[in-house]
């Protein structure tokens, strides 16, 4: 018997919780985990944005340290996970003191070592946004000074056990644009990050991501965990979108937050950037085009 009930936004270590499911029950997991030094989430929850008390780029936490933990919370994941079921994880790399550590990449190798199979890998591009390097180079362009900005992170999509393809309950998306739906068949999506302080977290993922992920690897009724759920982007949509929804966090500010995010509209943004080809001129060009008519879903209370 499970001792935990779905629909619920859960505030704990997301290990210990995870433990109290006993047999497999999620079909999907979204989630970014912790930052490995990048924020003090600590701090976050004390100060805020007070820039006397910066919660960024304190810890020091080794990059052995941090698979080994994450490592072991994706195990669970995989324990809870149904045959078939998926895990998409958005992570970046980092830099050290100059020198770039493949977060990604590396987490992929242990998360296949451990059993999962990794289903896609998406790059997500960030359009307006991302760490900004290129300063120096702008300023001394000589050769060596050039360190790009980070326009990207990746969406890493593992499946426990072969695909098990599913048409009983109709298509992914009902009421897109077409050719929003051709873009999101590539593999980099462009989308735009969160304006800074406009959701208080320091690092909420845009609603388009969970949006697009629910409805590419799930029908109505399946389970979603995101088991950092921080501002709650998943156990948002996965409501919005009538999927059942777990979200562990072990910040109270941060359950509290999820928790009220539910009851908020939806802010998938009304236009979406593609990039399309110009037959006349022969090159690619950026256009902005309605999304569709996503807010008119009636399952939303
Ligand atoms: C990168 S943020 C997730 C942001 C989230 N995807 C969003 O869109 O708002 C990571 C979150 O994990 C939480 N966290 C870190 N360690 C945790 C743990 N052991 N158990 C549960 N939550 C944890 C932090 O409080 C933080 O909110």
């Amino acid at each position: 018997m499970n001792e935990l009930k779905v629909n619920q936004i859960i505030k704990g270590d997301n290990l210990k919780t995870l433990s109290k499911i006993k047999k497999p029950i999620v079909n999907l997991t979204i989630t970014s985990p912790h930052y490995r030094n990048a924020i003090d989430y600590d701090m976050h929850v004390k100060h805020g944005n007070d820039p006397k008390k910066n919660y960024r780029g304190k810890l020091k936490t080794e990059v052995k340290e941090y698979l080994d933990e994450v490592t072991k919370l994706f195990d669970e994941v995989k324990r809870v996970t149904v045959a078939g079921g998926y895990c998409c994880i958005i992570i970046g790399n980092e830099i050290d003191k100059g020198t770039l550590i493949a977060l990604p990449a590396l987490l992929t190798t242990r998360l296949i070592k451990s059993g999962w199979e990794l289903h896609e890998e998406i790059i997500w591009h960030k359009v307006t946004g991302g760490a900004n390097r290129a300063g120096s180079f702008v300023q001394h362009p000589y050769p060596s000074y050039f360190r790009a900005n980070i326009m990207h992170e990746k969406i890493l999509v593992f499946r426990k056990g072969p695909n098990k393809l599913r048409r009983d309950m109709g298509y992914a998306f009902t009421n897109l644009n077409s050719k929003l739906y051709n873009e999101i068949a590539n593999s980099v999506w462009h989308i735009a990050p969160v304006p800074p302080g406009y959701i208080d977290h320091p690092c909420p993922y845009p609603e388009e991501i969970p949006y697009r992920l629910i409805s590419l690897y799930t029908y109505p009724g399946d389970v979603v965990l995101d088991p950092y759920n921080g501002s709650g982007q998943t156990t948002k949509l996965a409501k919005y979108l009538g999927r059942k929804y777990l979200g562990l966090d072990n910040q109270e500010k941060y359950v509290r937050l999820a928790k009220k995010r539910l009851r908020e509209p939806l802010n998938v943004r009304t236009e979406s950037l593609v990039l399309d080809f110009d037959e006349e001129k022969e090159i690619p060009r950026w256009k902005k085009i309605p999304t569709g008519n996503l807010n008119t879903l009636k399952n939303y209370k």
